[in-house]
């Protein structure tokens, strides 16, 4: 009988052909301007080729003042569109699908890059990292965001996308609001679950009105902030999942961790130490070592990490399907995910960074279990400026 795994899946109107979803992962390799570039075609057309059902490349920023890391993707703008274009044909090639994940950094934008102090819905939380507090946004500031969105997901659908996952996790702008640990304001946009999941619903109600019925919208959602105070909580998923499926949103992805906060709980694994503080200024180098060093050995991998969450949401999802990311290793757990129904998708980051062609070693039976050893090398790329490949072997220097 045929693996589970191999059988299509619908999301909203889209089929996917199997259950396998490669979950958004930074690149480091766009253009100064945040344009596509051929190693960008290169990277998804692979992917593509390896048979992977749906496709959601790193996270593309909407707005200029919501842009982190030397080298993100950009829909900010019209100017991206045939860049992006070129992105979709190369992935739709092999059949498979693809959604843009459409995000503003929020706090985690540096301010030396955008020359202002980022914004955030609140300015309570300083960045334990980075130093700094970010400035709470006004009236103004939330609407153009809500509208850099809806322009964002209507380039989506003019490039041929098939749909957009909101990144609603890991700390960045949306998720601030979602969370009571961010969220500290008592008007319109916080206060109250219904209040902090306001500007997630303009967003989404936003987008709803420019783009075709049958263009999917889907969110990756934190089922856990592991913030040193309650954030987003499973309970508090829950409800928010609740609130999503009363929208009509047609996939969730579960996800957690607050990168400032937690760093290592979204890529649970390795602490990689020694490669994240060389990318730190040298007078941060000595409390950073310290820092990073005591979270070694907290953080190890437990396979299929955010089950618990995918469970915590399902009973308010009905027949929206549920991706699940975070520490899927082995053909095994995969498919009793999936059979059991804590999830409909298998999704997976890091492995296929090592092994795009992963999928296909399934199908043929040649594997049963990823390579990837979760030294978290990748991630610790991302700080150094470095592109996103497998480092596990060797990792650069800076000099
Ligand atoms: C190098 C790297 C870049 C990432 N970039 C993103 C991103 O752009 N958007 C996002 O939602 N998650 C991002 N993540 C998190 C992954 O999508 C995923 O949630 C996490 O790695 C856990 O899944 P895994 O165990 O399959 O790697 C990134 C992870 C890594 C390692």
């Amino acid at each position: 009988m045929m693996n589970v795994l191999f059988t299509s899946q619908m999301v909203g109107n889209v089929e996917i052909k199997n259950r396998f979803v490669h979950s958004a992962t930074y690149e480091g390799m766009a253009d100064p301007d945040g344009g596509v570039t051929e190693s960008l075609i290169k990277r998804y057309h692979r992917l593509a080729r390896g048979d992977v059902g749906l496709i959601i490349p790193g996270f593309m920023y909407v707005h200029p003042l919501g842009r982190a890391y030397n080298a993100p993707i950009g829909i900010h703008s019209d100017d991206m569109i045939e860049g992006l274009t070129r992105l979709v044909d190369a992935v739709h090639e092999f059949d498979s699908k693809i959604f843009f994940q459409l995000n503003h950094t929020g706090q985690q934008t540096s301010p030396e890059d955008i020359g202002q102090t980022p914004l955030a819905p609140s300015s309570s939380v300083r960045d334990p990292i980075n130093f700094f507090k970010p400035r709470q946004m006004d009236e103004t500031e939330i609407e153009n965001a809500v509208n850099a969105f809806a322009d964002a997901a209507e380039r989506a659908v003019k490039a041929g996308a098939d749909g957009v996952q909101l990144h609603c996790a890991h700390c960045y702008l949306i998720n601030q609001f979602l969370s009571p640990f961010f969220n500290r304001r008592q008007d319109n946009w916080g206060g109250s679950s219904v209040n902090r999941f306001r500007f997630l619903k303009q967003v989404i109600q936003s987008i709803q009105e420019k783009v075709p019925d049958d263009f999917c919208i889907s969110v990756k959602l934190n089922t856990n902030d592991f913030t040193p105070k309650p954030g987003i909580t499973p309970e508090l998923a829950a409800e928010y999942a609740g609130m999503l499926k009363d929208l009509g949103v047609d996939m969730i992805e579960v996800s957690c961790g607050s990168s400032i906060f937690s760093y290592m709980n979204m890529c649970r694994g390795e602490v990689p130490v020694k490669e994240l503080v060389q990318s730190m200024p040298l007078w941060k180098k000595p409390v950073a070592w310290l820092m990073i060093r005591s979270l070694k050995g907290k953080y190890d991998l437990d396979e299929g990490y955010n089950t618990i969450g995918a469970r915590s949401i399902r009973p308010m999802t009905g027949d929206i399907p549920i991706a699940l990311v975070g520490g899927m290793r082995t053909l095994e757990k995969m498919t009793q995910t999936v059979t059991d129904q804590d999830a409909d998708l298998i999704s997976m980051s890091r492995p296929f960074i090592r092994e795009p062609f992963i999928v296909n070693k399934f199908k043929k039976n040649k594997k049963d279990k990823v390579s990837c050893v979760s030294c978290n090398r990748c991630l610790a790329a991302i700080p150094n400026g470095f592109p996103v490949r497998c480092y596990n072997k060797h990792f650069p220097s800076m000099v």
